[in-house]
């Protein structure tokens, strides 16, 4: 199945503007079940655009975009968030948890906007993902006690949570040492493996090279797709 089909998307930011910019040219891109593609590219390229538009946090300016066939500018507001809850799971370099706020809490968070599961079960429904990322008995902790390995997989627990089709990941290990960004991949790989597709942004060749495909991005352009 074809869960993300994007044809000739290009987005201009301040359009009609002096500082207009066009960050993305004419992008033909697509996600099947299975993938795991990692986008590569240098800062500027337009990777985190992408990225944005793909998980319907932005919108391009032109060009076709559907979302598991649906056509996703003619989606209200309202579609567009249950698909950001329900049908992407997002992770982000830095790892977009608060601070202070216990580990549960942190990955329970979409369940109480999707209100798929009853409170009562919204535990052991959490539990059981911080297990499948090797943190059980980190429940009760709070965020700042944790490493950055270990927020980094709290935030892909939360990310898991509705059970997503897609995950999205913007520079997932950027902000870790090379250990915990290895482990983080295995991780985002035993994911893949067991049915999630998963779009990987990153500078480094290591963690692209963990990636089934690798695509380049150039001044807003697609260079190369090499399937490994
Ligand atoms: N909200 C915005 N308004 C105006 N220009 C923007 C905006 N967001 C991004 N840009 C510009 O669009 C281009 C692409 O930005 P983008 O964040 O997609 O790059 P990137 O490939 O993710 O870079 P990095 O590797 O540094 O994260 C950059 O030149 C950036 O300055
Ligand atoms: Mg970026």
């Amino acid at each position: 199945m074809t869960l993300v089909k994007m044809n000739k998307i290009s987005k201009i930011y301040n359009k009609g503007k002096k500082n207009q910019f066009k960050a993305l040219n004419e992008i033909d891109f697509s996600v099947d079940e299975g993938d795991m593609i990692a986008i590569r590219g240098s800062s500027g390229a337009g990777k985190s655009t992408l990225l944005h538009i793909i998980g319907c946090m932005d919108t391009q300016t032109s060009g076709h975009y559907y979302f598991c066939g649906e056509y996703v500018k003619d989606m209200t507001q309202q579609q567009k968030a249950v698909i950001r809850n329900k049908k992407i799971g997002f992770v982000l370099q830095d790892f977009g948890l608060l601070e202070y706020q216990s580990v549960l809490d942190a990955v329970s968070l979409p369940l109480l906007f999707s209100n798929e599961i009853p409170v009562s079960k919204m535990k052991k429904h959490c539990l059981e993902y911080l297990a499948e990322v090797g943190l059980q008995g980190y429940a009760t902790k709070t965020v700042n006690e944790l490493s950055g390995g270990e927020k980094q997989r709290v935030a892909i627990a939360r990310a898991l949570v509705n059970n997503p089709s897609l995950i999205l990941a913007d520079e997932p290990t950027g902000a870790l040492d090379e250990e915990n960004a290895y482990n983080v991949m295995k991780l985002l790989q035993k994911l893949n493996e067991n049915g999630k597709a998963v779009v990987i942004v990153t500078h480094d060749s290591d963690i692209a090279n963990m990636c089934k495909t690798q695509i380049t991005m150039k001044y807003g352009e697609l260079k190369s797709a090499d399937e490994k």
